[in-house]
């Protein structure tokens, strides 16, 4: 519980904070935490929204957490219209905040009603409620922020006190021009990889979303269980979550007539094909922030395998030279192995294997679910770093459930 100057002191340094997130989905989780904070919420749900419609984006609930220690909280998104119907449609639709001591006891002369069926399906119960707009400084409503069931120092639900209030719509303003410059910035990366044609357009946005979100679960399991620090693993998802969109980004380098072959590669082109990792890792040199110098991490290295037999080895990207003392007799580099190879190119690597087994490319069908699993039980230790293949399975239905969340259309 943070006292009344406490928490205005608290959301001037949340204010720098969440402006330094840069991707969108990371922040949506930031937002909800640090909101849920403020007024000690036991759960709450971010809404977005997409093609007039509110998307159900992003939820947490701590006591639906507690039932399940160590694994994240499985979700669907869903829509909503944005009309007087529903709570966070109201928000959306009149611009103002709503602060329900009780959704099970609304009188029946309000507009909107509360749809018991997610209460129904988990077993939990909603009261108090607090709901507002996420509105930018031009005005523009972008999304809903929806606390739920203020908890007092005895942990028992009160409803939210009026005086929160302008604190949360404070902060709420905050958060919207965050997420609109989240989102600006997910969409200039989207568009760009749309705009060199690395894959069919249709298909660019999940693709990427899927590998990057994979990534992201992959890591945070494995940072958790070496207890890496919290703030280290904040600023990491953040970066990991954008440099895994751009795993593939070196393809511009390579020909459309070896990219969308429709069938197998040769040994010439798999070759060419080779050198987009190089070809991406110089896409970053500059290297002005960590971000740059994350994604040339991930480009260079999502093709390198465990044992040793992946590409494109220990080379200079910059200038195509091996580094020296990397030579082997044919005169190219040696592929890196095991901890050589940087943490986040393990990752990518697992993630982005899961992906193409999991989906149809141009040059092969997709698989079943249990073939991928089992390929990638049979390449632990060959292709995969074997604790990252442990730690992909201990969050299989986070896994899954990213799956269901960015399908292909
Ligand atoms: P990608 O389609 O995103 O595939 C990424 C990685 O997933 C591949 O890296 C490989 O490790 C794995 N993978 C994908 N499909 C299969 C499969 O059917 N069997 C197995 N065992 N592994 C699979 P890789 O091989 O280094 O390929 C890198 C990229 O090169 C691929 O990205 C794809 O864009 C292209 N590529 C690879 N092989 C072919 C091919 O035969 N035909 C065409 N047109 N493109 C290919
Ligand atoms: C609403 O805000 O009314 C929709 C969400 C829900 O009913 O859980
Ligand atoms: C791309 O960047 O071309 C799509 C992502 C992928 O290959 O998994
Ligand atoms: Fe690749
Ligand atoms: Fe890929």
């Amino acid at each position: 519980m943070l006292t009344e100057k406490q928490k205005y002191a608290k959301i001037i340094t949340l204010g720098v904070e969440i402006t330094q997130v840069k991707d969108l989905d990371v922040l949506l989780e930031r937002i909800l935490k640090e909101a849920r904070n403020l007024v000690s919420a036991d759960a709450g749900t971010i809404y977005v929204k997409e093609d007039d419609k509110l998307k159900f984006s992003y939820t947490q609930n701590d006591t639906l957490q507690e039932r399940q220690p160590g694994k994240k909280l499985i979700y669907s998104t869903f829509t909503l219209p944005i009309n007087n119907q529903t709570i966070a449609g109201y928000v959306a639709n009149n611009g103002e905040m709503l602060n329900l001591a009780d959704v099970y006891k609304l009188p029946s002369s309000l507009p909107f009603s509360f749809n018991r069926k997610f209460d129904d399906l988990s077993g939990y119960r909603t009261q108090s409620m607090l709901t507002f707009p996420l509105k930018t400084n031009r005005g523009d409503i972008i999304g809903v922020l929806q606390l739920i069931n203020e908890k007092n120092t005895r942990g028992r639900v009160v409803p939210f006190s009026k005086k929160d209030e302008p604190l949360i719509m404070h902060f709420a303003n905050m958060a919207a021009v965050a997420i609109e410059r989240a989102q600006l910035t997910r969409a200039m990366i989207l568009r760009t990889i749309k705009m060199a044609e690395l894959r069919d357009p249709k298909e660019t946005g999940s693709h990427v979303n899927r590998v990057a979100a994979y990534s992201v679960a992959l890591y945070e399991h494995w940072a958790e269980k070496r207890s890496v620090p919290q703030d280290v693993i904040d600023k990491n998802r953040d970066i990991l979550r954008m440099s895994a969109m751009l795993h593939d980004v070196g393809k511009v380098a390579i020909s459309d007539v070896i990219l969308k072959k429709p069938g197998r590669l040769d040994d010439a082109e798999r070759e060419a094909m080779k050198q987009h990792t190089t070809a991406g890792a110089r896409l970053f040199s500059e290297q002005y922030s960590e971000f740059d110098e994350a994604s040339a991490v991930v480009a260079l290295n999502h093709h390198e395998k465990w044992d040793g037999t992946g590409y494109p080895g220990h080379v200079n990207p910059y200038d195509g030279k091996t580094l020296v003392g990397y030579e082997q007799s044919d005169g190219k580099p040696r592929p890196k192995k095991g901890d050589e190879i940087p943490i986040f190119g393990r990752i990518v690597a697992l993630a982005d294997v899961f992906d193409a087994l999991s989906s149809r490319r141009v040059y092969k069908e997709k698989w079943d679910e249990g073939q991928v699993l089992d390929e990638l039980k049979v390449c632990s230790g060959t292709h995969f770093d074997p604790e990252m293949v442990e730690t992909f399975f201990a969050c299989l239905d986070t896994i899954k459930n990213i799956g269901e969340r960015y399908p292909d259309h």
